[in-house]
This record gives structure tokens, C-alpha cells and sequence, in this order.
């Protein structure tokens, strides 16, 4: 502030106090910056040279963050001790007094500190199908957490991500899923995991048939229905005839004819449903006479989930009853 002139002050001081023999009090503190991590303890000295009386201490906090430091003032030092450092970085100011003259020195506290809690932001994690989505994550910590977005059950960071945020836009059926944000600095890291949810009309199901070329009378015969978009209820049924359906959340649904008759031939239909649509596929089945077939008993049709297997009970539970015509008797049976 003072320049040249100030300078040669400080000299011209100096020269009358080694004339005088007087020196000026002069005030270090130690150390002068820190760097520290959380929960760990620091030791700030204040020690005043050239005092020639006693000199008081007041040490104060430029964020008010210590207030649980101790203060130790021997002779012409002060000591500040913290204990359990907090997560916030500070400077702490030491003033002293000494012969009415008044003298002050300030060390920076830097506080390392890992990522705090994570939290994500987004109004929703539903996202219709070709739509777009956003989530920001947030970590809090020093140095500032590095932040990656990563799709569970991919080895690559997501690629969609940028500045925090996870990015979707023009949201398929493969983006459904749950997704991880990493919070990392070099003290440590945390996650916070999301699922995004895709919803829109089902995919156009797949009917398929278990058997290639002709379907000749008393042929074992299965006849699937799949889909692979994303959540819905499949049922599997001739046409005009009550519905067979599948558990909300099977991807195909099965179903076994033993025996195969000519009655049974006819237009299958299957159709996946949700609250945003309904898609369907069909198939004519035709069954060719074969008069010198040993007939089975009727045999109850079942539908089972034919993928990623579910317990038995859902398969008892699935199993339908099947009507069909008895040929010979002229009897309805109800199995
Ligand atoms: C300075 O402090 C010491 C110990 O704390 C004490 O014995 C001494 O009397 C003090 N001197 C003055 C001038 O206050
Ligand atoms: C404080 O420092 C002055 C000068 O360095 C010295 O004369 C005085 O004795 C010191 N006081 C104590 C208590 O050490
Ligand atoms: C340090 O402080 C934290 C909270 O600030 C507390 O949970 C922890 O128990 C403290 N540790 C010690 C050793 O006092
Ligand atoms: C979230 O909802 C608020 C109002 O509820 C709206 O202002 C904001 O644009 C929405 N953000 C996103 C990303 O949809
Ligand atoms: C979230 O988004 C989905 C798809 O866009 C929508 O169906 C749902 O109603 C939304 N939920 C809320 C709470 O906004
Ligand atoms: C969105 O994705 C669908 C299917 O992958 C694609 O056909 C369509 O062109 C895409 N739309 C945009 C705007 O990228
Ligand atoms: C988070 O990222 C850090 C740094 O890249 C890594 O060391 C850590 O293993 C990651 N944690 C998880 C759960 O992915
Ligand atoms: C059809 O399955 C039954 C048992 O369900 C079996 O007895 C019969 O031999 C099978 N018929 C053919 C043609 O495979
Ligand atoms: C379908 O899946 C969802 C989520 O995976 C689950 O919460 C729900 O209970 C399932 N419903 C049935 C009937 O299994
Ligand atoms: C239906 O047929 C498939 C093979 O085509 C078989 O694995 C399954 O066990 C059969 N289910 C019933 C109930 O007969
Ligand atoms: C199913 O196929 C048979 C024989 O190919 C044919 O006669 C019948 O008209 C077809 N049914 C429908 C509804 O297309």
C-alpha cells in the first residue's frame, strides 16, 4: 500500500531500534497453510518475537467452524488445538496484543473430504419410449468429486453422461435399467444407484409354432407367444375362445397341444398388452386328417411360462382350461 516510501520507513524504524536497542514485536504463526482430511486433529502456533512484556492472544475463525478448539497460551505463545476436523475448509485468524500494539497473522485450513451423501435429481425416472430424460447427480465433497454415470451390467462408463447428468434421449426398451452414479475424489467415493423405467406400447409379439411343415391329427404340438419390448401381458388363444393369459410379467407364455385335432385347428392369437397399447399377432394353424391315429384321452393344455422359468405354483396357477370336442361320444368335456 505504502511503496518506497513505507519501506524505507520500516528501514529507518529498524536502524533506531538497533540504535536504540529496541526491537519491534513481530508475530509468526505456524503453519501457515494446511492441508487436512475430516476427523483428523491440527496444531496452529501463534508465537510473538520481540515483545517485551507479556502478550495476549485472540484467535478467531473466519467461518466460525472451530469452536471446539482448545487454546493453550504459554508466555509469549499461543497454541490453538482442533480436534476432529469437520468438513469445512477455513482460515483462522491469531491477533495479538503486545504493549498496546496490535499484531495479527491468519493460516488456511484446506479440508479434504470425500463425497458426501449422493443424491440424484430428476422429476422422474419413467420415460415414455423415444422420449427424453435427465438425471443430475450431485456429491458434495473436496476435491470436487469426479462424477460417472454407469449402467449396471456395462463395463464402460455411460456414455450418455455429461456435467453430472445422465442424458436419454430418444429412450428404447435396452435403456430400462438401473443405472449408478460414482461420486469419486482421491479421499474416496460413493454411489448412488437409479432405475430408469421405459414404458410405452408393447412390441408386435412372435407367435411360433414347435412344429415345421404340415400338422398332421395326434401330433404333439406347442405354440409360443413372446415378446420382447418392454412390460406386458401376454395371452395366447384361438380365436373366439376364451383368453389364455400370462403373467404380467413373463416374456413368453406357452402353450402345449398333445394330440392335436382337426377341431383344434383354427386362428391362434397372440397378443401383448399394456396400459399404453395392444399389439397382437396371429397364426392359422391347419391340421391334416390322419384316420388310422390311436386317439389319447383329453388332455388338459397348459400354459406355461416357457422362459426364465417361475415357480411351479405360477405354473399350476397358469394352467387353463382347454375345451374340446369329443368327436365319438358327443359329450362336451370340461377339463
Ligand atoms: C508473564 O507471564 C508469566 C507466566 O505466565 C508471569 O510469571 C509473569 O509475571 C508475567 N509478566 C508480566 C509482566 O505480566
Ligand atoms: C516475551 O518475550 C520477551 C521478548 O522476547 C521477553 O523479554 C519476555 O520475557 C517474554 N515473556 C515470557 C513470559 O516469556
Ligand atoms: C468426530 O466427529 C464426528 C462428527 O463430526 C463424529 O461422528 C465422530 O465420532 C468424532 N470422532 C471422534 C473421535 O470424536
Ligand atoms: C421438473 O418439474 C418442474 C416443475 O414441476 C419443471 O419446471 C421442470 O422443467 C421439470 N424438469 C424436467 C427435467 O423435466
Ligand atoms: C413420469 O413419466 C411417465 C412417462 O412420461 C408418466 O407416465 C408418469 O405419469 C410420470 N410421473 C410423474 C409423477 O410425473
Ligand atoms: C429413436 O430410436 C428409434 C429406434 O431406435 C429410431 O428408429 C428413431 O429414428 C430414433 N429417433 C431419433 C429422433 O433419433
Ligand atoms: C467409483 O469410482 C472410483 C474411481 O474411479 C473407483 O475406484 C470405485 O471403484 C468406483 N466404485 C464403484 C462402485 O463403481
Ligand atoms: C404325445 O405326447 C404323449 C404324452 O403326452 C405321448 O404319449 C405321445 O407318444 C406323444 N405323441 C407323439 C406323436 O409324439
Ligand atoms: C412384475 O415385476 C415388477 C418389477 O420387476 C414387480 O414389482 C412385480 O411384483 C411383478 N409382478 C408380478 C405379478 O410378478
Ligand atoms: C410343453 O412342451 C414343452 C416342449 O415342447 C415341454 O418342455 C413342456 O414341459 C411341456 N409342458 C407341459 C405342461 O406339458
Ligand atoms: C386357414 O388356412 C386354411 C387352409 O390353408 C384355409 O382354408 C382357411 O381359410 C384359413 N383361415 C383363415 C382365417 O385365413
Amino acid at each position: 500500500m505504502c511503496g518506497v516510501k513505507c519501506i524505507s520507513f520500516v528501514l529507518w524504524i529498524d536502524i533506531l531500534n538497533a540504535i536504540t536497542g529496541e526491537n519491534i514485536p513481530k508475530l509468526e504463526i505456524t503453519p501457515l497453510n494446511s492441508v487436512i482430511h475430516v476427523g483428523e486433529d491440527l496444531k496452529i502456533t501463534c508465537k510473538v518475537i520481540d515483545c517485551p512484556v507479556n502478550a495476549t492472544f485472540v484467535w478467531t475463525s473466519a467461518m466460525d467452524k472451530f469452536l471446539k478448539a482448545e487454546i493453550k497460551n504459554e508466555h509469549n505463545v499461543s497454541h490453538l488445538l482442533m480436534r476432529n476436523i469437520s468438513i469445512h475448509s477455513d482460515s483462522v485468524k491469531c491477533q495479538t496484543t503486545c504493549d498496546r500494539k496490535i499484531l495479527q497473522k491468519m493460516s488456511v485450513i484446506e479440508v479434504f473430504y470425500g463425497p458426501g451423501t449422493v443424491t440424484v435429481s430428476s422429476n422422474n425416472t419413467s420415460v415414455k419410449l423415444g422420449e427424453q430424460l435427465e438425471i443430475t447427480c450431485h456429491a458434495d465433497g473436496n476435491p470436487k468429486p469426479k462424477i460417472f454415470w454407469w449402467k449396471l451390467g456395462e463395463t464402460e462408463p455411460e456414455h450418455q453422461s455429461q456435467n453430472n447428468k445422465l442424458i436419454i434421449s430418444n429412450a428404447s426398451w435396452s435403456q430400462a435399467g438401473w443405472y449408478r452414479c460414482n461420486a469419486s475424489n482421491n479421499v474416496g467415493s460413493q454411489q448412488m444407484s437409479v432405475k430408469v423405467i421405459v414404458v410405452g406400447p408393447p412390441n408386435i409379439p412372435k407367435i411360433q409354432l414347435s412344429h415345421r411343415g404340415e400338422l398332421k391329427e395326434g401330433e404333439n404340438i406347442s405354440i409360443f407367444c413372446s415378446s420382447d419390448g418392454g412390460p406386458a401381458e401376454l395371452k395366447l388363444y384361438r380365436q373366439s375362445q376364451s383368453a389364455a393369459t400370462g403373467g404380467p410379467n413373463e416374456s413368453a407364455v406357452l402353450l402345449n397341444i398333445s394330440s392335436i385335432q382337426i377341431t383344434d385347428a383354427g386362428i391362434y392369437i397372440c397378443e401383448a398388452k399394456n396400459d399404453f397399447g395392444i399389439e397382437t399377432s396371429k397364426m392359422n394353424i391347419t391340421v391334416k386328417a390322419q384316420h388310422s391315429f390311436s386317439r389319447n384321452p383329453d388332455l388338459p393344455v397348459a400354459i406355461l411360462p416357457a422362459v426364465g422359468s417361475v415357480s411351479l405354483l405360477t405354473a399350476a396357477g397358469l394352467l387353463i382350461r382347454h375345451c374340446r370336442k369329443q368327436a365319438r361320444s358327443n359329450l362336451s368335456t370340461l377339463i
